[in-house]
Formats: structure tokens, C-alpha cells, sequence
């Protein structure tokens, strides 16, 4: 059987992905093929309780590489426990945030060097998608949705508005950087809107 696609969605707080990502995998699943929808940081028991200990918690808990090399030792276990064996045996994979929210928040965002986290995922996870959505959305009208939605998950909400600017400006170069992997999706309007420019891009 073929190898399945790997898709990921990325973009910065309240773009909307996650609604999408199950809208997609309907759309998907619904057309008789397997779909895989997961997210991260998680997707398995061990890289959820890594999670837990990202997301959570005052801003200063982490140092950026204590937060890169987390976020990489969650996606170690969750590229090979779910996302190869389920590209293995034929099925698309959908996964919400990836390695290019490693590289606009704890890049972009923390300031670490892009060659460095790339050079990391090469050697430890060592896959790239196929294909990557990158949700393009005014970074305060996405932080603001993000907010109001609340919850115990807003570790990273609490950084400075600069923060989310600087991650704001990666995800809207990387589609002009990475054509070749990378589209750009007009996050605004309604979700119905957002569904079709998807499909469309698909
Ligand atoms: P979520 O709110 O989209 O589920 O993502 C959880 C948070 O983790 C979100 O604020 C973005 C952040 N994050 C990183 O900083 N680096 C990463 O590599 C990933 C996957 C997420």
C-alpha cells in the first residue's frame, strides 16, 4: 500500500485549526478513506503528560531549549508510536501544530536559531509533512478569541504581545520560504468560509 500524506496545520493562538482539523478529517474520512487526526504537543499517553508540563503553569517555568527539547522529546514518541505506523499503512495523517511551532514559538518567539531546531528535528524525529497549512490570522484577533476561550492550557497566551508578533511574522513568511511544503490560509471569516479555502488548497 502507499504511503499516506502528512498534513499539519499551523499558526499562531485562536486561528481556528483545531475546528478545522476535524472539519478536514471529516471531509476526508467521509470519502472512505482512513484518517488520522492528532495533535501536539501530544497525541500519546507519555507525550500528553509532556504536555501538561508545557501548557500549563506560570511563562518563566521553562527556559526556550528546556521548552524546544520537551516539545521535540514529545514528538520523538508521538512520530513513532501513531504518525509512522498510521503513514505506513496507507492512512492521512492530520496533525494540529508541528514542527513549525517549534520554530516560530521557540524560535521566532523565544529566539532561538532556526538552523539549530531544524538540525534537532532532522536528527531526532527526522519527518517532515508532506504537506503544511499555515492559518493566517491578525495575531491580537487571534489572541483575543484565544483568551476569552479561557482554561487551564494558557501558559502561552500569558507572553507578551511581542512574543506572538514576532511568531505572527514567521508563520506569514514560512509559505513564501517553503512553497514547496507550505500554503497560506485566510484564517478570516466564517468557519464554513475557512472549510472551503482548505478543500480548495487540498
Ligand atoms: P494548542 O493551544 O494549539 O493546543 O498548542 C499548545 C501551545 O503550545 C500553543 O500555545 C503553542 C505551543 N507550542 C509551542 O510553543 N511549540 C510547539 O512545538 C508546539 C507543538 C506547540
Amino acid at each position: 500500500m502507499a504511503r499516506g500524506r502528512f498534513i499539519t496545520l499551523e499558526g499562531g493562538e485562536g486561528s481556528g485549526k483545531s475546528t478545522q482539523g476535524r472539519l478536514l478529517a471529516d471531509a476526508i474520512g467521509g470519502r472512505g478513506h482512513e484518517v488520522v487526526l492528532t495533535r501536539e504537543p501530544g497525541g500519546t499517553a507519555g507525550a500528553e503528560a509532556i504536555r501538561g508540563l508545557l501548557v500549563t503553569g506560570d511563562t518563566a517555568r521553562w527556559a526556550p531549549w528546556s521548552e524546544a527539547l520537551l516539545m521535540t522529546a514529545a514528538r520523538v514518541d508521538h512520530v513513532a508510536r501513531v504518525i509512522r505506523p498510521a503513514l505506513a499503512r496507507g492512512a492521512m495523517v492530520i496533525c494540529d501544530r508541528y514542527v513549525d511551532s517549534t520554530r516560530a514559538y521557540q524560535g521566532a518567539g523565544h529566539g532561538l536559531d532556526d538552523a539549530a531546531l531544524t538540525r534537532l528535528h532532522d536528527d531526532a524525529v527526522g519527518l517532515w509533512p508532506d504537506l503544511t497549512l499555515v492559518f493566517r490570522l491578525d495575531a491580537e484577533a487571534g489572541l483575543a478569541r484565544a483568551r476569552q476561550r479561557g482554561g487551564a492550557e494558557a501558559r502561552f497566551e500569558g507572553f507578551a504581545g511581542d512574543f506572538h508578533a514576532r511568531i505572527a511574522a514567521f508563520f506569514a513568511g514560512l509559505p513564501g520560504r517553503e512553497p514547496a511544503r507550505c500554503r497560506a490560509i485566510d484564517a478570516s471569516g466564517s468557519v464554513a468560509d475557512v472549510h472551503a479555502r482548505i478543500m480548495a488548497a487540498l
